[in-house]
């Protein structure tokens, strides 16, 4: 183990005299971070495996979940169910972060030990996750037993290769956000009872002063690999806006950064090996959950590779600019993507817990239906800005296009009126020639190519996190296709004249060939409704993967492997509308209970 001088470090003053001390260390370390950073996460055998990897963060347990969480979860969920319809390998992973100072505090508020108080949050967190059909493969606590045993793995590499040191620390430092500040992210502020404080600009957090001896990693050393990683992988950190921030950040030093808290101020963490005295910070501790999922310290190598992170803005910094840096130190691959989100707000100000505007999801979810919290999330959360709540917009966007579009859809062309047999009708390739003629027009033949072209759209869109847009895409073909149902006025042909028979029949296959690809393309959005819409059309669970996707292969002279089969069971409407008078109503009687 390469051994340090006891040295003093504030935040601020990076410990550049370690570069004369130790520069053959360092420029072998360099050597060795150069190739990886050169080979940081490219061309690896994992991908070609079909392998994938994707996380939400692990939320802090300190107060119930809300709506932004369960944001980050679904976003997660839907990419992990978007990769199983394409045939990946795919693992996601989820779960709660348990230490830290906020943790410990907010247990000694609730008067419960540290350990009861954990398990209890985390359980509502999970309960709301497996409510919502976020089809998590693993749940991880930091207070699981294989955490702290990669925790003091990951410690003890980068103890081993002389990464930290131990220093003293002095700054301000942000218990809500466990983190430390430079003095240009400090702001004057007034607490309520009029007294001058000090907070964090971005949060407006109070920050305390802090002056203790702790260990320190060397942060200040990374500054320029990351900086080569970054300009390497000018996809690694998505939306662009977020990739320009880490850059515009990293123009500054970066200082050497606290990794631990003395144990007499906070006992509730991993200690640090081989130093009984001293709590290993909370952020290390939490991000190495992403290791310790993929298996490390044993074998992660299949799963490390191929990993994606999904955050909110708010932890931005720690993803990608800690995270890697701490990476890069142990010799282990970068991330893939990190994808940042923005948050929600309600009435302009971020959701959050410290405010105390919280939307319960839960009793969100039982009034719009899990798919329909789901289907509103990703429909209007974009991740480059961010997105107020109302309950308005969700009924009007719900009631749109899952109740009318979608489900008005299905709806008319599942009618015993236009298909008394319930079966998927024959496509008559006279009654739809390839040439405009007869009774198709042009805009027929439009609606046929873009939703042909439909799934290439929607899987550009999911590559690049832009969920929202997908649905945008799927939600005007359907308006496209209940256009086409409309010009043509099925319900006014006579099938007893086998040529209107033929036609109506056409009309109705095309309508349902649409009505698959939509079901197929939304199931990583809306799982329940796309096999409600799918069963009702006849569509076995095997057939629904994007290999199966085909459009319309009867119009190409192929055969349709649908054509003729029983529809499915009715199983009611696929989504009821939402009437907002239940809202009033539902809105009172909470009100009333509080
Ligand atoms: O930061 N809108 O946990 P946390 C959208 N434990 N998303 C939101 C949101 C909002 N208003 N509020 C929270 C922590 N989120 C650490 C993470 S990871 C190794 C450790 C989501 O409970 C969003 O993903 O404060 C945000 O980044 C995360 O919850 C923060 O959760
Ligand atoms: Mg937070």
């Amino acid at each position: 183990m390469v051994c340090y001088p006891v040295m003093r470090a504030t935040f601020l003053a990076v410990t550049r005299n370690c570069w004369a001390v130790h520069s053959p260390f360092i420029s072998t370390l360099l050597r060795h971070q150069r190739i990886l950073v050169l080979r940081p996460s490219g061309a690896r055998s994992a991908k070609t495996d079909r392998s994938y990897y994707i996380t939400t963060p692990i939320f802090y347990v300190n107060a119930s979940p809300h709506l932004g969480h369960l944001y980050s979860a679904v976003m997660a969920d839907c990419f992990h169910r978007y990769k199983l319809l394409r045939g990946y390998k795919s693992k996601f992973a989820t779960g709660t972060d348990e230490h830290g100072l906020k943790i410990q505090l907010a247990a000694e508020a609730a008067g419960k030990d540290p350990l009861t108080f954990c398990t209890d949050v985390s359980e509502r967190f999970r309960h709301l996750f497996s409510s919502s059909n976020i089809s998590f493969t693993d749940y991880i606590r930091t207070t699981e037993q294989r955490h702290h045993r990669a925790v003091k793995h990951f410690w003890s590499v980068l103890m081993n290769k002389g990464l930290i040191y131990k220093g003293s620390y002095e700054g301000w430092y942000s218990t809500q956000d466990e983190s430390f500040l430079a003095s240009s992210q400090v702001g004057d502020a007034l607490d309520s009872s009029g007294k001058k404080i000090k907070v964090s600009l971005e949060s407006g957090h109070e920050l305390e002063w802090m002056r203790e001896e702790n260990y320190m990693f060397r942060l200040s050393m990374f500054r320029s690999p990351l900086l080569d990683w970054l300009r390497e992988n000018p996809r690694a950190i998505q939306p662009d806006r977020f990739y320009q921030a880490v850059l515009q950040w990293l123009q500054d030093d970066l200082p050497d950064l606290s990794i631990s808290r003395q144990r007499k101020r906070l006992q509730w963490g991993i200690p640090v090996p081989g130093d009984a005295e001293q709590t290993i910070y909370v952020w290390l501790d939490a991000l190495v959950n992403y290791l310790t999922v993929a298996g490390y310290p044993d074998k992660h190598d299949q799963w490390w590779s191929v990993a994606h992170h999904i955050v909110g803005k708010d932890i931005l910094k720690f993803h990608a600019i800690y995270w890697p840096c701490f990476l890069l130190g142990a010799g282990l691959p970068l991330p893939q993507t990190i994808h940042v989100h923005s948050h929600w707000t309600v009435g302009g100000k971020k959701m959050s817990k410290s405010v105390g505007n919280v939307v319960d999801p839960l009793e969100c979810s039982r009034f719009f239906t899990t798919d329909g919290m789901r289907y509103f999330l990703l429909r209007q959360g974009v991740p480059d800005s961010d997105c107020d709540y109302t309950e308005d917009r969700a009924i009007k966007l719900l009631n749109a296009e899952l109740a009318d579009s979608l489900g008005g859809l299905l709806n008319r062309c599942t009618a015993p009126g236009l298909n008394p047999a319930q079966i998927y009708p024959s496509f008559c390739p006279e009654s739809f020639p390839s040439q405009p003629g007869g009774r198709v027009k042009m805009e027929d033949y439009h609606m046929l190519d873009a939703v042909k072209h439909l799934p290439s759209v929607v899987e550009q869109h999911y590559k690049n996190m832009h969920v929202f847009k997908a649905l945008e895409a799927i939600g005007t073909c359907v308006r496209q296709t209940n256009g086409f149902v409309q010009r043509h006025t099925p319900w006014k042909l006579d099938r007893r004249i086998s040529k209107d028979q033929r036609w109506l029949d056409t009309i109705i296959h095309v309508s349902f060939e649409c009505l698959r690809i939509y079901g197929t393309l939304l199931q990583p959005v809306v799982p329940e409704i796309s096999d409600k819409l799918l069963s009702r059309l006849g569509v076995q669970p095997d057939e629904r993967s994007w290999s199966h996707i085909n459009f319309l292969p009867s119009y190409q002279g192929m055969d349709c492997p649908f054509e003729g089969r029983s529809l499915g069971f009715d199983s009611g409407v696929l989504f009821s509308r939402l009437e907002g008078q239940n809202v009033n109503q539902r809105t009172a009687k909470s009100k009333k209970l509080h």
